[in-house]
């Protein structure tokens, strides 16, 4: 996994819980990269998990929670990092809608070797699409926080109904309420 998505997960605990709780997590993770990341760098995304781990025991927050809560965020960080990946989109469910064959295709040029999830998407009607989520990674959670981010940045308020599928595939449906 690209080393943005490590480096922006320290500075989130950093500013939003403290420098010391960071340091803290990426001792008690255990890292095999010991935890000096880059963003330039490549990471074995299980170190993603084992930061979200410390971090819960050190929170008391849940995994799940922390892991959306850091989906959120990131979309926020996407926007400042790589505003003409954003910026094209009239709004979020047209964005969501094209994650996979424009920004995500985008993400491919930038990061040959990124590992990017698939997504299926459909139009059910103007506010309402539904996505279905696949990954060998199975990150479905970051991606709730990214959706919840995405809409949240545009204004968007949603509800957003998350439906397993048989195949450890997640489907997300989500309704625009304007
Ligand atoms: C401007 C917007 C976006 C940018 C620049 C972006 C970029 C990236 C990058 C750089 C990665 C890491 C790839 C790797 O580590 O090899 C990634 C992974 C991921 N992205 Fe995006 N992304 C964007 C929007 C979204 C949105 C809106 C969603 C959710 C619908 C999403 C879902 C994911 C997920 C879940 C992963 C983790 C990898 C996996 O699940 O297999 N992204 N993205």
């Amino acid at each position: 996994m690209k080393g943005v998505v490590f480096t922006e997960l320290v500075e989130m605990v950093e500013s939003v819980f403290s420098p010391d709780i960071a340091d803290q997590m990426i001792e008690n993770a255990n890292l095999p990269s010991g935890g000096a990341y880059t963003a330039v760098g490549t990471y074995d995304h299980a170190e993603i998990v084992s930061l979200v781990v410390a971090l819960s025991e050190l929170t008391g927050m849940s995994p799940e929670e922390l892991q959306q809560v850091y989906g959120r965020h990131l979309f926020s960080r996407f926007v400042v990092l790589y505003p003409h990946l954003v910026n094209r989109f009239d709004s979020g469910l047209d964005l969501l809608e094209d994650v996979e064959r424009v920004v995500h295709a985008e993400v491919l040029k930038l990061y040959p070797d990124a590992q990017l999830p698939r997504f299926q998407s459909k139009r059910l009607g103007p506010g309402e699409l539904e996505m279905v989520y696949r990954s060998p990674r199975q990150m479905s959670t970051l991606a709730h926080g990214l959706i919840e981010g995405c809409l949240e940045h545009f204004e968007q308020v949603a509800d957003i109904e998350r439906r397993p599928q048989a195949d450890d595939a997640v489907a997300f449906h989500i309704r625009c309420q304007s």
